[in-house]
């Protein structure tokens, strides 16, 4: 990373945004990239122009004194139904899908519910829709960890902030896979650091996370089907409440 390490990165936040949320995401934004990719420019410019913090201040706020599983019927209800970048879904259809998947195949609760909130990061900012192709990559990965870490065990955060990275793998990996991504996924490719090096890709298979990782982002690109029925988000409620880390342990 040079950009974001060379030199203080242009992130600022808001005093009154809590320190270890604020911290959380500039560390993750420092360690974006896994090294060696592109650097991740958009990063500056999504969390200047745009008050994604005092999102993440405000869920934050909410976390002591409310269930998880409201917050998240919350985020849903006020930027679901935005379109999941240039896909054919919306946020909340993308995410239902790719829960579903991972139910149908019999997965651990962890990974259903990683599933649906892997793009959580989408809906704690107000950048438009088609951001990828004006040149801004939102770091929705690092943001929708940084609101995962407080609320979720590691089986679950770890593969949500992993989930880009794993594209990058699997296109410098697996023939075929990047030729067959959406167009959408493509143009943000780019800006996420694009196909990993091998370097890059050695790293990355040693990860703790590594399976769960892959697994997830084999639903993440199946979860774009127009129309496609699946379980309301109620129905993920029991997995959220078996999972999310309880109010009084954190
Ligand atoms: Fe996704």
């Amino acid at each position: 990373m040079s950009v974001l390490t060379d030199a203080e990165p242009t992130i600022s936040f808001s005093s009154a945004v809590p320190l270890r949320l604020a911290e959380g995401v500039k560390s993750f934004a420092h360690g974006c990239g896994g090294g060696g990719g592109q650097p991740r420019y958009g990063v500056a410019l999504a969390f200047d122009s745009l008050q994604t913090l005092a999102h993440l201040q405000e869920m934050d706020s909410i976390a002591s004194d409310s269930r998880t599983s409201e917050e998240i019927d919350k985020l849903f209800a006020r930027s679901g139904g935005s379109q999941y970048g240039g896909e054919a879904v919306t946020q909340l259809e993308h995410g239902l899908q790719a829960a579903s998947l991972a139910e149908q195949e019999g997965a651990p609760d962890e990974f259903v519910v990683a599933a649906l909130l892997h793009d959580i990061g989408h809906l704690l900012h107000d950048l438009p829709d088609d951001a990828p192709d004006n040149g801004v990559d939102d770091l929705h990965e690092n943001l929708g960890a940084a609101w995962i870490e407080s609320r979720f065990p590691a089986s679950v955060l770890e593969p949500v902030r992993l989930h880009v990275e794993s594209k990058r793998y699997l296109c410098a990996v697996e023939p075929g896979y990047l030729e067959a991504l959406s167009e959408p996924s493509r143009v943000s490719l780019q800006l996420q650091g694009g196909p990993m090096t091998t370097d890059e890709c050695e790293s990355f298979q040693k990860g703790e996370f590594f399976v769960s990782a892959i697994r997830l982002r084999r639903w993440d690109d199946e979860a774009k089907v127009a129309g496609l029925a699946t379980p309301p988000l109620s129905h993920y409620k029991k997995y959220i409440e078996a999972v999310a880390i309880p109010a009084e342990a954190k």
